[in-house]
C-alpha cells in the first residue's frame, strides 16, 4: 500500500528548520492548520512541540489513521483541502509541505482559496511547490505513478494576491524544495 511506502520512507528533517522558524514566529499557543499533513511526522511534531494548536487536513484516510495514532488528540479532517469544508474555523498560520503539487492547477487555485479563507489577519502561510510553470511526470513511488503540477512563481504571487496573501520569501530550501512564504495582509 502507498500511505506503508510512504510512511516508511518520510524520514529525515527535510521541512524541519522551516516549520520550526515559523512556529517559533507565531504567538504561543497559535492555531495552525497542517494542510496534507500526512502521518504528522516530522513535521506536526515540530509544531505541536512549539505550543501550537494544530488541525490536521488530508485526502488520504490511511495516512490520517496513522496521524491519529500518533496524535491521538489533534483534530483532523478527511478530505481534499481544495473542497473540505473548515466549519469556520480561523487560523494563526497554515502550512501544506509537499502537498499542492499534487493537485491539478484548478484544483491548486481552489485550494488556495479555501486556505486563505480560514486565515486571520497577519497569518502566514507556508507551502512548497515547484517554480515552472506546468505539469510533468514524476518517478513512479513504489510503483505508483505521480503527475505533479506547478504555476510560475508569479503565478503562485497572483493567485496569493486575489486571496489576499502577499509572497514574503520564495525559494529553494537545501533538500531543493520550492518553498513559498505569504501573509494574509488583505
Ligand atoms: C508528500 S506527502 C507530505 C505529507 C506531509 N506534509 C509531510 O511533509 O510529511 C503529501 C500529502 O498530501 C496529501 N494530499 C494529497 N492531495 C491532497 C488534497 N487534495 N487534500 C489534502 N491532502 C492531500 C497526501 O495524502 C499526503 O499525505
Amino acid at each position: 500500500m502507498i500511505a506503508d511506502w510512504y510512511a516508511s520512507q518520510r524520514t529525515g528533517h527535510i521541512g524541519v528548520p522551516e516549520v520550526a522558524a515559523l512556529a517559533a514566529s507565531l504567538p504561543a499557543g497559535a492555531s495552525v492548520l497542517d494542510v496534507g499533513c500526512g502521518t504528522g511526522l516530522p513535521l506536526t511534531r515540530v509544531l505541536l512541540e512549539h505550543g501550537c494548536h494544530v488541525v490536521g487536513v488530508d485526502s488520504s484516510r490511511e495516512l490520517l489513521a496513522r496521524f491519529q495514532a500518533n496524535f491521538p488528540h489533534v483534530p483532523v479532517v478527511c478530505a481534499p483541502i481544495q473542497s473540505c469544508e473548515l466549519q469556520g474555523r480561523m487560523f494563526d498560520a497554515a502550512i501544506a509541505w509537499g502537498v499542492l503539487f499534487h493537485l491539478n492547477h484548478e484544483e491548486q487555485a481552489q485550494a488556495i482559496a479555501n486556505i486563505a479563507s480560514a486565515l486571520r489577519p497577519g497569518a502566514v502561510f507556508l507551502f512548497t511547490s515547484g517554480d515552472v510553470h506546468g505539469s510533468t511526470d514524476g518517478a513512479p513511488m513504489n510503483g505508483v505513478a505521480f503527475r505533479y503540477h506547478s504555476y510560475s512563481v508569479d503565478g503562485y504571487r497572483e493567485l496569493l494576491r486575489a486571496r489576499g496573501l502577499t509572497l514574503e520569501a520564495a525559494y529553494r530550501d537545501p533538500a531543493d524544495n520550492f518553498c513559498y512564504q505569504s501573509r494574509k495582509t488583505g
